[in-house]
């Protein structure tokens, strides 16, 4: 079974990419299962319902989320209702939504779960805590099991990966919005990439207009960012190949589609 993931959209250019490509990429790399973090889809903060149709609409099976999940308050208004939507797990209990959803593929089961570091990030409930628990309670219903696993440091990333390896079929990193180079599939079968990157504008700072971000660092004021307008745009991915019986990984390949590295059927 193949999964294809696609990191953070950002903004409206990050779902012009998203509408353009993943069909594309689909019919190339014929997943069976494409999930899309849509945590920035909303003017780079948060998601609506109407965005949440539109990135199902283009191909997703679930979208997740991360730290800006509640920027957008619409989401209140149907994140109850939203089965194909997932935030981060380890949010205290009582808040709205769900951490893990099943999807139907064939005739498995796949649980994709959304996941929140908490180094220098705001500081949820332990992820390594709710992880194992999540987990044991998953691989009775499948082996099949993908973490987007949303954090700053690579260290955490890296820790996780290696604490769940043989557990899960992939954990694979968002939130840095920059892509790493160290896609692997670790001795027990779990696929790891540190970050997979950000899908939006190309020429902007993390996919925000870079003047306010540079001028921010250079005289310090408190700045209000915005998503860079009139940009090109990139669209970051990655494509696991699960067994479908052990849920073991057997390759991870990263996507990135840019203007200097452009789509080829
Ligand atoms: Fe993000
Ligand atoms: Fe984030």
């Amino acid at each position: 079974m193949k999964l294809l993931f696609v990191g953070d959209v950002v903004g409206s250019l990050g779902r012009e990419m998203v509408a353009q490509y993943v069909p594309k990429l689909k019919k190339k790399y014929k997943p069976q299962i494409t999930v899309i973090n849509g945590e920035n889809a909303a003017h780079g903060k948060g998601i609506t319902e109407k965005i949440y149709k539109e990135l199902l609409q283009a191909g997703a099976d679930v979208v997740t989320l991360g730290n800006h999940a509640f920027d957008n308050k619409a989401i209140f208004d149907f994140i109850e209702d939203a089965t194909k939507m997932v935030r981060p797990l380890n949010y205290p209990a009582g808040v709205p939504g769900k951490g893990i959803v099943y999807v139907k593929c064939n005739d498995k089961e796949v649980a994709v779960i959304n996941l929140q570091g908490r180094v220098f990030m705001n500081t949820l409930d332990d992820p390594f805590a709710k992880i194992t628990e999540a987990v044991d309670e998953a691989r009775k219903r499948t082996p099949i099991i993908f973490i987007d696993f949303h954090a700053e440091v690579t260290s955490e990333k890296q820790a996780l990966s290696w604490y769940l390896d043989g557990k899960v079929s992939a954990v694979v990193g968002t939130h840095t919005h920059v892509p790493t180079n160290d896609a692997r599939v670790l001795p027990q079968g779990t696929a790891f990439l540190c970050d997979v990157g950000m899908t939006g504008p190309y020429n902007g700072i993390l996919g925000m207009d870079r003047d306010i971000i540079i001028t921010k660092f250079l005289n310090q004021l408190p700045a209000r960012f915005e998503v860079a307008e009139d940009d090109e745009g990139q669209l970051s991915a990655c494509l696991i190949d699960i067994d479908d019986k052990t849920g073991k990984a057997k390759s991870i390949q990263p996507i990135r589609i840019t203007p200097d590295a452009p789509f080829f059927e």
